[in-house]
């Protein structure tokens, strides 16, 4: 099964505004959630219109706003069904009092109450209103009754209001309501992702970026490897339900959502981590990381002064950190790649014996348009004779999609 990395952008967002002063702030709300990148959709009740206009809903969402139920001509657009059906979540805010009781009681006399009896989709309520209204008994029994019906109430906050009150009542802030939605479907996602995707219940480990060997505490031998790879496949494997690790060199690249991070500079420091990692348990280990072979056999302790024309410095081999990993008696599932100048597949299938891995990915790193600091990269795969499965070419593509086409490929090999 291949999973959907995008899962915000695919969803659907029913937002019902009802009639109360905080309707303005749904306003901002709607930027906030297409900012996020979700479809929104608007209602409005015939009270939330004499606070503020469709049109500016319309303007913000992108779409013709819905306000009636009886109405010919919109049920010929979009009809009520159609939209509720449409509805991955349906969010009212602000949430009226005569909103929840009509939600409480199941009647179906405006375009609201009717969808919200017509959709599948979990409802959630942003109560606004006059603290006397919220504290009034009826509005608490309603609402008792909604939560035992299923619905989420995102409680109101306190503080001061339009009316001059001061208590409970104020809708949270647009920035929250958002954030909060975008948090739900994350973790709806991370949920299905867990149980049904590829690496479902696997623990992975990524090295990523290069390293940075010190010469002396001021200078540094390194290469221009950006971590990119790694990082795409350590968002990959997240979201086909792995608990990723990933070690990482010196990159300025933000952690991939839902992954741990680990940063390390050096070879020896990169390689002591990832036996480490190996100790917690690990089912599959990648190494993306671009190790420095060398690396200096004497730090300086000091800056090292200019002085005579030539400087020599003498280097000492660093470990092999994948092969290392490779030779334990706990031995993960096990990735390498292989960045080649020439004769690219032959270097590659070499390494993949020398260094006992289970499958290589390799690229050409001689073509300036992938590889790197690219954005793109194109690979091929071989996998260890015992896998038996013939090697796979990926073409040019984002290395967001190099990294998805990867971890179905680290799938594959695992039931081989
Ligand atoms: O030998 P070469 O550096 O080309 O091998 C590349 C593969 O080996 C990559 O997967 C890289 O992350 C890994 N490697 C390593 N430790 C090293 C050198 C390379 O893990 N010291």
């Amino acid at each position: 099964m291949s999973f959907d990395v995008s899962v915000i952008s695919s969803k659907n967002i029913l937002l019902a505004v009802t009639g109360g002063i905080a309707a303005y702030k749904s306003a901002i709300l709607v930027r906030r959630l297409k900012d996020y990148g979700f479809n929104v959709r608007v209602v409005m009740t015939h009270g939330a219109q004499a606070f503020i206009t469709p049109l500016t809903f319309q303007a913000l969402s992108g779409n013709v706003v819905h306000t009636e139920l009886l109405n010919p001509e919109a049920e010929a657009g979009m009809g009520h069904i159609e939209l509720a059906r449409w509805a991955d979540l349906l969010l009212v805010a602000p949430a009226s009092c005569d909103t929840l009781a009509k939600f409480a009681h199941g009647l179906a006399d405006d375009l609201l109450s009717t969808l919200y009896l017509a959709t599948k989709a979990p409802v959630w309520v942003a109560p606004a209103m006059n603290q006397q209204m919220w504290a009034a008994k009826a509005t608490q029994r309603n609402l008792q009754m909604l939560v035992e019906d299923g619905v989420h109430v995102i409680m109101p906050a306190a503080g001061s209001q339009a009316c001059g009150d001061v208590g409970l009542g104020r809708m949270p802030e647009p920035e929250f309501l958002a954030e909060q939605v975008k948090l739900y479907f994350h973790q709806t996602q991370r949920a299905i992702a867990e149980k049904f995707g590829l690496l479902a219940g696997k623990r992975v480990v990524i090295t990523a970026g290069p390293t940075r060997e010190a010469i002396d505490p001021v200078r540094y031998i390194s290469n221009h490897s950006t971590g990119k790879m790694g990082f795409a496949l350590a968002s990959a494997c997240y979201a086909a339900g792995a608990k990723v690790t990933l070690i990482a060199g010196p990159v300025s690249l933000d952690t991939p959502n839902g992954v741990e991070r680990v940063n390390v500079h050096s070879a020896l420091e990169m390689l002591d981590q990832s036996l480490q990692q190996l100790e917690y348990g690990c089912d599959i280990f990648i190494a993306t990381a671009a190790v420095a072979d060398y690396r200096v056999a004497q730090v300086a302790e000091h800056k090292i002064k200019k002085s005579g024309d030539e400087l020599d410095v003498s280097l000492i081999k660093n470990p092999d950190i994948v092969a290392t990993i490779a030779q334990q008696q706990k031995r993960p599932f096990m990735v390498g790649f292989a960045a080649e100048t020439r004769n690219v597949e032959e270097y590659a299938a070499g390494k993949l014996v020398a260094k006992k891995l289970d499958m290589i990915a390799c690229n050409d790193v001689s073509r300036s348009d992938i590889g790197f600091a690219s954005d793109e990269n194109a690979m091929t795969v071989f996998f260890a004779q015992k896998h038996a499965l013939p090697k796979r070419d990926l073409a040019k593509a984002s290395k967001q999609e190099i990294a998805q086409q990867l971890v179905e490929a680290i799938a594959d090999a695992l039931v081989h």
